[in-house]
């Protein structure tokens, strides 16, 4: 078959992969490939078992593969057969050298760059989808330009707004899509040509365009004031368990108000996610670079009321416990730093885990979708720590359980079989206020909820 537009996607990872399956699904006769340089993510992109779990994914893959969209290891060939190149790899935080702890390493996105040059023959639109630093775009022209001939590169930012565990629904309909490109002929016909891609599905008004270092900036920017007012809202939980307020209330209260809005007000154990942290810390970084110390500041508290939250969390559950967690069972209920994923990157759960490790508990992990990665996140921590998904028997025998991810399931299981199978007392840590926790005090549980006075006969 002979397709209208030929699009590859370097890097098939959560990001990568689940956007260019949905223009696969929304442009038939496009071809998508998806290439990467890791052989068993390609693999099991090619299996029946996906390497990532998110809701209504196999389905699509399944729709699409073989037909319009590949997964290949074969980088280099595929640069070359491909006009419109998505750069997708992943951007973490730096951890040596200048800027270590904060800035991105961008180590592999400059490789991209200069893979995509070395086997370029023919001129190409070269999309940032990577969540980068203003004024990346910049670095990845002159490293494209930096070739002899005449072959021409586009470089667009198109920054990626979904988030995991929705990216199916995030991608069929999204808030917006961003497009920033130079605003010169040749930039504004490449942003034309990606407004087209995503007009197939998306309605016009949906698809804004922007200058290219807006588009860089706009995404760091979003997902700083995503994690704000979680960080917000959480500041405030600590204050409702000293002053008798309830956080659900207060958030109630507050979130309706249409200025404010409801969403992103649930308080709980911390944002986690392999990007609200590293987001804002990159931008903490160009602030100081930018020498704006106190703009750093301002974002920085933001990364810091997180680690606040995790920490009180602990020290609650600790001194809940009598000041002893030795040789006491505790179980983590959910593992994926948020429902409806098998991610654990940046999860609460792993520092939770660990602390309680450190205070020499016993420590049964639970989750649906996670434990193959957390038993990786746990490799090399010493201690006593077990996998159990069924939540019946990985909360049997102990003293306590914790509730560190909105999984529904948590939701709706028999905390009374529960309670009977553990150690009394017994206390449940309701990381995420999920259960109805009055009800699970009536059963015999001592609860500790966040941003709520707790329910205990102790
Ligand atoms: P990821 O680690 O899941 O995937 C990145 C993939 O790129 C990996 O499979 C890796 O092997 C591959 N890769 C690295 N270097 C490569 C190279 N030189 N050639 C080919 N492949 C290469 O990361 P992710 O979560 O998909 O995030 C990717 C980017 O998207 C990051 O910048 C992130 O900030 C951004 N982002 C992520 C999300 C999300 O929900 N995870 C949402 C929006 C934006
Ligand atoms: C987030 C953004 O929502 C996406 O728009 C963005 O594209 C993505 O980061 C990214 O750049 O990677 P994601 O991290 O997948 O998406 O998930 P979120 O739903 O934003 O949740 C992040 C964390 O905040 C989770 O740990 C979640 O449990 C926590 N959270 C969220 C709360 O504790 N309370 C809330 O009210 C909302």
């Amino acid at each position: 078959m002979k397709f209208k537009k030929k699009i590859l996607c370097i890097g098939a990872g959560y990001v990568g992969a689940p956007s260019n399956v949905m223009i696969a699904c929304k442009c038939p006769d496009y071809k998508v490939t998806v290439v990467d340089i890791n052989p068993q993510r390609i693999d099991a992109w090619n299996s029946d078992n996906l390497p990532v779990y998110e809701p209504g994914l196999d389905e699509i893959v399944k729709k699409t593969r073989g037909k319009n969209l590949f997964f290949s290891t074969d980088i280099d060939n595929q640069i070359k057969e491909n006009d419109i190149i998505f750069v997708c790899v992943n951007t973490p935080t730096k951890t040596f050298g200048t800027g270590a702890g904060m800035a991105a390493d961008l180590q592999y996105w400059e490789k991209t760059a200069r893979q995509i040059l070395e086997n370029s023959k023919s001129s190409k639109i070269v999309i940032e989808k990577s969540t980068l630093p203003i004024k990346t775009a910049l670095a990845m022209e002159r490293i494209l330009a930096s070739g002899k001939g005449d072959i021409t590169f586009d470089v667009l930012s198109n920054p990626e707004f979904m988030a995991e565990g929705t990216a199916i629904h995030d991608l069929e309909n999204p808030d917006r899509v961003l497009i920033g490109s130079r605003e010169t002929p040749n930039g504004l016909a490449a942003r034309a040509q990606l407004v087209e891609i995503y007009s197939r599905w998306v309605s016009p008004e949906k698809i804004i365009t922007s200058n290219i270092w807006s588009a860089e900036l706009s995404k760091l920017v979003a997902n700083a004031f995503l994690a704000q007012r979680v960080s917000s809202i959480n500041s405030i939980s600590a204050l409702c368990e000293k002053a008798d307020a309830d956080i659900s209330e207060v958030a109630r209260a507050v979130g309706m108000d249409s200025r404010i809005g409801s969403k992103f007000l649930k308080a709980g154990i911390g944002f986690g996610g392999s990007c609200f942290k590293k987001d804002i810390l990159n931008l903490v970084y160009l602030c100081h670079f930018y020498g704006l110390p106190q703009v750093a500041a301002y974002w920085e508290s933001v990364v810091k009321i997180n680690e606040y939250q995790q920490e009180r969390f602990i020290t609650n559950i600790l001194q809940s416990m009598f000041n002893t967690l030795a040789g006491k069972k505790i179980c983590i209920l959910g593992f994926a730093f948020k429902a409806d994923t098998g991610d654990t990157r940046e999860s609460p759960a792993i520092n939770i885990t660990r602390m309680l490790l450190a205070e020499h508990a016993e420590v049964v992990i639970s989750d649906p979708k996670a434990l193959g990665n957390a038993a990786v996140d746990l490799a090399h921590n010493e201690g006593r720590i077990s996998y159990i998904e069924d939540p019946y028997q990985a909360t049997a025998g102990c003293h306590a359980l914790a509730i560190m991810t909105d999984w529904d399931l948590y939701r709706k299981l028999d905390y009374r079989k529960i309670y009977k199978s553990m150690i009394k007392p017994a206390f449940i840590f309701d990381g995420r206020n999920i259960i109805d926790q009055h009800k699970c005090f009536e059963i015999g549980f001592n609860v500790f909820p966040i941003g709520k006075p707790a329910l205990t006969r102790l």
